[in-house]
């Protein structure tokens, strides 16, 4: 058995077996090996006296990214003190010399022109590499996916492979330095990477199409792609490191692992246990096989990942044949499940995918409870591989985007989360306890138990925070909720009945570490017709209002919020439009948005005016900031939202006379949107997913071939960028 030596997040000494059986800490480090030399950990041998600097230096690391106000003034002393780090090694995304937000700008990159090509373009002086993409093997003694042979895909010895190769779609990713001395921890580290869901079309060949009829045949004469689908979703965490201006990730790692649809999860919080979750294979409800659909995410204070469940509804097939059954002849448990079924209804007839023919738990008809069991917020500890998954229900169930955590000032963690379904919801949570920095185990279950609120945009610039509490406001037996259980599993309606504000399609969530400021990304909704409209099951005012301003919103848009006394577990906020995205030439490009009837083409780029010198944008989604408080948005508009142009990734000053100074930064191969993306805590390395590739192409008619070239299937990929002066577009690493 091979060890590796490594200190928890308490200091103490650990020890990772590489027994793949039986992953897990321990106690009883003995072993070392040639591989994992305690001197690649830069002077950190095991019981060192320089421990205590590594605890230090791993909490501050953590804290920086999501850390509060609070702490973000105690922290600036260290950032203070990084200084001449910085100056002596500029290579960023930014210049510190501007950080001024009196000075025009911190962004240093000339813009990219928008671009249909099927190439990864990043700015001038700027490098970007493959890092790992679909089927390349984590572990030794498993080969990678080869796209020449993807017959492959059909067998049960592909299914194998899968469970141990990099999954498909790759969309939020998030870095956890390794736990090691200063800088070391910018370029070691584990990646965590949510694959969101499959494209049969670009992955199994004779696929029919995911509308086709047919595709119920090609399944039962290949079930073995039921095997492979639900293998290539989740999530993969791959140790990585830089050497040499190289990023690669280590194959076979001990801290190498794959989370799919099929790995057993544990559920826990308000809801564990409950009837609802319940199932003919887990009479406890309290164990469910597998996350799916995991679209963004988020990272805790404590150095876990929370990974989303989002579209999970899609599945899960013969809805309707349920609903019939519980309507004429069901009792009052199928009449229920019917009831908290009906603000996320599952899909009609055959799911896209299919699976319900193989795998019957996916047969809504046949199990009802099953679809209960996702949608739900996942905690991964990605530096203990033998740990098991948990759904933590207290942070409620519906379409997860993401989950943002911050540390307010009292030491509570706040989760905030978009419902990504036109008119949705926006919620937070806010932990009864508070985070333990010097205690990572007391943190352990911190999410079990909170409040969790949904957001009420008001027209005047003011918002509340309305909390889903059993037996307050209506949440109650005369509404349908017997218990906090029941709230949660059925949060939307809960959402309902306390009149939260409907939105355009809340995706992702970021906090501005230089003053707490948070930015939601609202990707697109055409439906704002001006009448009542039926949406997920119940009926909604479709009408524009101040926070969601366009009948046709195709294009998106962000908004800002202030919470009261900048207090992230306050029940009051203030909000405003930050951008209201498009190209600024197709219609008008408003200076500001008081008293503006604002047309479907108009934009707004927080005041900015300059048109020629702003990129166009459709359909924001993921978000991050870096430390100068700059915001990153990735697109993911489709055919009538992309404005034409593949999707990218763009940076945005939120602060100075540049606010709103969008430019792009990167542009995507055809087909793909772009996701992450994550900076290393040096903030010299930025990943970005390419998710999708090809899609709207086939594999007989193709409309990418990236990464891999010479007509091959496209590969959903990460990649790396950083500033090198060298190549101005993309390049496969080798
Ligand atoms: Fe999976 Fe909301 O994007
Ligand atoms: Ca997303
Ligand atoms: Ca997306």
């Amino acid at each position: 058995m091979l060890c590796l030596f490594i200190y928890d997040l308490e200091g103490q000494k650990l020890n990772v077996s590489t027994d793949r059986a039986n992953m897990k800490f321990d106690q009883h480090p003995k072993i070392n090996d040639t591989t994992y030399s305690p001197s690649d950990d830069e002077g950190i041998p095991p019981g060192s006296p320089q421990r205590p600097a590594y605890a230090e230096a791993f909490a501050d690391i953590v804290e920086r990214r999501f850390a509060s106000r609070r702490s973000f003034l105690k922290r600036t002393a260290a950032v203070a003190a990084a200084a001449p780090l910085f100056s002596v090694a500029p290579s960023l995304f930014v210049s510190r010399a501007n950080a001024s937000p009196t000075l025009q700008t911190t962004l240093t990159f000339s813009p990219i022109s928008p671009s249909t090509a099927d190439e990864l373009i990043v700015p001038e002086g700027y490098r970007s590499q493959l890092l790992i993409g679909w089927g390349e093997s984590l572990i030794q003694g498993v080969p990678n996916l080869d796209t020449n042979d993807l017959g492959i895909l059909l067998t049960h010895e592909g299914v194998r492979r899968q469970e141990h190769q990099f999954g498909y779609n790759c969309d939020f990713t998030a870095f956890f330095p390794f736990p090691t001395s200063s800088m070391r921890t910018s370029i070691r580290g584990l990646l965590a990477v949510n694959h969101e869901f499959t494209t049969s079309a670009l992955m199994f060949p004779g696929w029919p199409g995911d509308k086709n009829p047919s595709r119920a045949q090609f399944v039962q004469d290949h079930p073995p792609v039921v095997g492979l689908g639900k293998a290539a979703h989740g999530v993969s965490i791959v140790e990585i490191r830089q050497s040499n201006g190289t990023w690669t990730f280590v194959k076979g790692s001990p801290f190498n692992r794959r989370v799919t649809g099929s790995t057993p999860v544990l559920i826990t919080g308000p809801a564990a246990g409950h009837a609802l979750l319940r199932t003919a294979s887990d009479p406890q409800g309290r164990q469910v096989l597998g996350t799916l659909n995991n679209c963004a995410g988020g990272k805790t204070p404590w150095g876990t990942l929370l990974t989303c469940e989002e579209n999970f509804d899609q599945y899960f097939g013969n809805y309707e044949s349920f609903v019939a059954r519980a309507e004429t002849r069901g009792g009052d448990s199928m009449k229920k499940y019917a009831a908290f079924h009906r603000r996320i209804p599952l899909s009609k007839g055959l799911s896209r995918c299919a699976w319900e023919l193989v795998d019957e738990r996916f047969d809504a008809d046949k199990h009802p409870t099953e679809a209960f069991r996702f949608g739900w917020v996942v905690e991964v500890d990605p530096y203990d591989p033998g740990a098991q998954p948990k759904k933590r229900t207290a942070l409620g169930r519906f379409k997860h985007e993401c989950a943002t955590t911050v540390v307010a000032p009292r030491g509570n963690v706040v989760v905030y989360s978009g419902d990504d379904t036109r008119f949705e919801y926006v919620y937070k949570f806010v932990t009864d306890s508070i985070y333990d920095p010097t205690d990572r185990r007391a943190n352990r279950d911190l999410l079990d138990s909170g409040t969790l609120y949904v957001a009420k945009f008001n027209d005047d610039g003011s918002g509340e925070w309305l909390p889903l509490v059993y037996g307050q406001n209506g949440l109650d037996k005369a509404h349908g909720f017997e218990n906090q259980a029941e709230v949660l599993i059925n949060a939307r309606a809960a959402g309902d009945r306390l009149g939260a504000t409907p939105m355009d399609r809340p995706e992702d969530i970021a906090i501005n570490p230089t003053n707490g400021k948070i930015y939601i990304a609202f990707t697109n909704n055409t439906q704002r017709t001006g009448t009542q409209s039926t949406a997920q099951g119940r009926d909604v005012s479709a009408d524009i209002d101040a926070a969601n301003p366009r009948r046709q919103n195709n294009t998106g848009h962000i908004i800002e919020i202030i919470e009261a006394g900048n207090d992230p577990t306050a029940t009051t906020f203030q909000w405003e439009i930050f951008m209201l995205c498009g190209d600024p030439k197709a219609g008008r490009l408003l200076a500001s948005l008081d008293d503006a009837e604002v047309g479907n083409h108009d934009t707004y780029f927080a005041g900015f005016t300059d048109i020629n010198a702003i990129s166009p944008i459709s359909a924001p989604d993921n978000l991050a900031f870096d430390q100068h408080g700059n915001l990153w948005i990735a697109t993911d508009g489709k055919k009538e939202t992309s404005l034409g142009f593949n999707n990218g990734l763009y940076a945005v000053p939120t602060q100075g006379s540049d606010r709103g100074h969008l430019r792009q930064f990167l542009s995507g191969p055809r087909g793909s949107e772009v996701c992450g993306p994550e900076f290393t805590p040096d903030f010299q390395t930025l990943f970005a997913c390419i998710q999708h590739p090809g899609e709207g192409g086939s594999l007989r008619k193709p409309i990418s071939d990236w990464p891999d070239r010479d007509g091959r299937a496209p590969r959903p990929s990460v990649v790396v960028v950083y500033k090198n002066g060298g190549k101005s577009k993309g390049s496969r690493h080798n």
